[in-house]
């Protein structure tokens, strides 16, 4: 069995996979563009925030079996998990950007060697795996080079951030190979540190799975987004509605918020809609109605401000999701950026933050739970952090509030 790996991007699903090849006992080579992330790692520290992470580089990079560099180097298996964001045209369509996952694929060819497996990790399009291929075979015949036998797969990755060393292992996985050989070798690979069930399948297929998963959890996040916005038209508690309709054996609703944020879920469906616009209707609609969400959450806290003198906003939680520092595509902080951007006077608790990001700056301040509801004329609640729930309707009395996660009872 293959016995030593390339892993190509450092990130959230590069490093705990590399690392955990590594403490197996493979000889492991993490490979990444920025070079403090690859002095970071050699030193045995981590440059992301995850629980226990720490522990597993360390242990990894002092034991000799995980080292980081600039360049890829000659191993039996590489691993691509570098970033697949979308990018907007002109026309303001959401496509692919492929750049980093072409760069990655380009940058092997000239260490690959004959019988190589090359996966794919990275939530992608469908038919990226056989695009690397083709890229791989460009890059090799620029080179003058002829390798023979290079296996390909697709093995999305499902982890899920805060839970991540946990999930890597007991988390059931796909092995989407161009081949079944590849799909073959890319599960026996996997089995040297996943317990859970390994699923074969054909690249296109694994690359779909992946994708479907994301746009399945939108596509209902969007049906309690929707809902929540009926119930303030008809005057009716959602959290309620949603309790007691939950009270049917099939029925699951989720909950509504302020919108759907992070890297996979806001982006990972245009990549189907992009594929299929004309058949994938239900997905569109569904990015739209969690891409509006926080432009009407705008709209009820301006409406709030219109009542009062001077008001003064308090912006509980800017990440995207509970308990997380993760701010990236975060519909909280769209919202409090909205706000400033009007002239508001913010307050922001972010407990998982030390200093608000760039974009707040200089426009907000970033206080504790306990000031931001003494000095606050309206409470905005946007992320239901641990700490959050303690908040009561007797303690905000006088108050206005604007609760997009039924926090406050
Ligand atoms: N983070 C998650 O929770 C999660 C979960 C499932 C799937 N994914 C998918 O995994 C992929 C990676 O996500 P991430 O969160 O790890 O991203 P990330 O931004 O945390 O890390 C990606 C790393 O790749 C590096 N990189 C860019 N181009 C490179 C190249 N040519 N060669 C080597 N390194 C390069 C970047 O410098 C960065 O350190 C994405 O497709 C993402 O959608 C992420």
């Amino acid at each position: 069995m293959s016995s030593s790996l390339c892993v190509l991007g450092l990130g959230y699903i590069g490093l705990p996979t590399a690392s955990i090849f590594a403490t197996k006992g493979r000889q492991v080579l993490g490979v990444d563009v920025v070079p403090s992330v690859v002095e970071t790692i050699n030193s045995g520290r981590i440059h992301i925030q995850e629980p226990d992470l720490d522990v597993l580089v360390r242990a990894a990079v002092q034991s000799g079996y995980l080292k980081a560099a600039l360049k890829p180097a000659a191993a039996d298996t590489f691993i691509i998990a570098v970033p697949t964001p979308f990018s907007v045209t002109a026309s303001g369509a959401r496509i692919p950007d492929l750049k980093y996952v072409e760069a990655a694929a380009r940058s092997v060819a000239p260490v690959v060697g004959a019988g190589n497996l090359i996966i794919l990790e990275s939530t992608s399009p469908v038919g990226t795996t056989e695009k690397i291929k083709v890229w791989i075979d460009d890059e090799l015949s620029k080179l003058g080079r002829k390798v023979d036998g290079l296996l390909y797969a697709h093995c999305p990755e499902r982890i899920l951030p805060g839970q991540m060393l946990k999930e890597l292992v007991s988390n059931d996985r796909i092995c989407g190979g161009l081949t079944p050989e590849a799909s073959e070798k890319s599960k026996a690979l996997y089995e040297i540190f996943c317990t859970a069930q390994i699923f074969l399948t054909d690249a296109r297929t694994a690359e779909l799975a992946k994708l479907t998963e994301n746009a399945f959890r939108d596509v209902n996040i969007a049906f309690a987004n929707e809902l929540s916005l009926i119930c303030d038209r008809l005057d009716i508690n959602v959290w309620e509605l949603i309790r007691l309709a939950n009270r049917h054996p099939r029925v699951k609703i989720l909950s509504p918020g302020p919108g759907v944020g992070g890297h996979c879920i806001a982006v990972d469906p245009w990549f189907i809609i992009d594929a299929a616009p004309a058949e994938a209707r239900l997905m569109r609609t569904a990015r739209e109605v969690n891409d509006s969400k926080p432009h009407y959450v705008i709209a009820q806290v301006r409406a709030a401000a219109a009542q009062q003198k001077n008001p003064v906003i308090a912006c509980l939680g800017l990440a995207f999701k509970a308990n997380v520092d993760d701010l990236r595509e975060s519909p909280s902080l769209e919202i409090a950026e909205h706000l400033a951007a009007e002239g508001f006077k913010l307050l922001a608790v972010e407990p998982n933050i030390q200093s608000l990001p760039a974009r707040l700056a200089g426009k907000a301040e970033l206080v504790s739970l306990d000031e931001a509801v003494s000095r606050a004329s309206i409470i905005l609640v946007l992320v239901d952090h641990r700490g959050f729930g303690s908040l009561t309707l007797a303690q905000l009395a006088g108050k206005a509030l604007v609760d997009t996660r039924g926090l406050v009872k």
